[in-house]
């Protein structure tokens, strides 16, 4: 068995029992289908396989390859794109149960020529993403329906509201997008409702199944909200240079998603991230080898980087997961 000072550096690596445990809360919040994990908070059909064991068979895609990849691994039971396509194709007679999320007639026809048979209508409730004005649902639930694809529901994803750190002003934005959406769902009937994230899931109580993905690896944007889950995941670096005031660590800004911050250090302080490196000062004496653990600030963007993660239960790398959905 390999231990944690023999990994090449830099490398992603997750813990699994800290996983283990956030698998477990939510779960017991969230069950079975009350939760459809998204798949691009990891991007690794390994720890989705880790997911359904915890009692979830439905699962959110963010691009075609994470639908691919999870229908190749035998998680296809109920994958939804919650993310808007103008050529399907590739998902044409894929052996799983697919639903696209859809906003414009133009994203229909994609469907529809494709040979998909359900979609979701999914209604802008806030957050300049994607979405139809909710006033335009029920036509375009028509329109789907005209075409002869199946209207599962609406989704409405509340992005805006999940990373407001006060608690009271993050439930008000989220009451107050789930309003938007009830009102949408009622023109377009179904029996789905799907929204939400790590940051709403304890207080979205109008979606009947909630999106979270972060919960499972955790980051430091979200772990300042005291929600019960830990860091699960960082990037192991090797002290490369010092110079008496400040240790560097071969791993940079090609290891990290950066809009969410900086990279953390446990008893240190991360300065500077270049390319390939972090700079960083720590109250504990640094010696050119040492190796050092950088907890991510934005964990999506930050898998997206690596090709593999390696799983530790204490110092003992026991596991070594393919980041298999990377890539579009
Ligand atoms: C469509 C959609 N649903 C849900 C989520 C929730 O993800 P998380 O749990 O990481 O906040 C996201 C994240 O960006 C998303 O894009």
């Amino acid at each position: 068995m390999k231990n944690i000072y023999d990994l090449p550096t830099p490398a992603l690596v997750i813990d699994a029992a800290a996983l283990e445990k956030n698998l477990a809360t939510m779960a017991a919040a969230l069950p079975g289908s009350r939760l459809r994990p998204h798949v691009k908070a990891h991007k690794c059909t390994e720890l989705a396989k880790r997911q359904r064991a915890h009692g979830h068979t439905t699962f959110a895609c963010a691009t075609m390859r994470e639908v691919l990849g999870m229908a190749a691994a035998g998680l296809g039971d109920d994958l939804l794109l919650a993310n808007e396509v103008l050529d399907a194709s590739p998902l044409s007679g894929i052996d799983a149960r697919v639903t696209l999320a859809v906003d414009s007639d133009e994203t229909v026809v994609a469907a529809a020529n494709a040979g998909i048979r359900e979609v979701l209508i999914d209604v802008n409730v806030g957050l300049p993403r994607c979405g139809c004005p909710p006033k335009k649902a029920g036509r375009l639930a028509d329109f789907a329906r005209s075409r002869g694809l199946t209207v599962r529901g609406v989704m409405g994803y509340e992005g805006h509201a999940v990373t407001i750190k006060n608690r009271f002003v993050r439930r008000l934005l989220c009451a107050w997008s789930m309003r938007t959406l009830r009102r949408a769902h009622a023109d377009v009937g179904g029996d789905t409702v799907s929204a939400g994230g790590t940051g709403t899931y304890a207080h979205n109580d109008t979606a009947t199944e909630i999106q979270a993905g972060s919960y499972a690896l955790m980051d430091n944007a979200y772990a300042k909200y005291g929600f019960p889950f830990e860091r699960a995941a960082f990037v192991l670096a090797t002290v490369i240079s010092t110079n008496g005031h400040y240790a560097v660590a071969n791993a940079g800004l090609k290891c990290f998603g950066m809009d969410h911050g900086k990279p953390t250090i446990d008893n240190g302080r991360v300065w500077i991230v270049s390319d390939e490196h972090t700079t960083f000062t720590s109250r504990a004496k640094t010696y050119v080898g040492d190796l050092v653990r950088l907890w991510p600030s934005h964990i999506d963007p930050t898998v997206a980087y690596h090709e593999r993660a390696f799983v530790i239960d204490g110092e003992n790398v026991v596991d070594e997961w393919p980041i298999d959905l990377r890539g579009w």
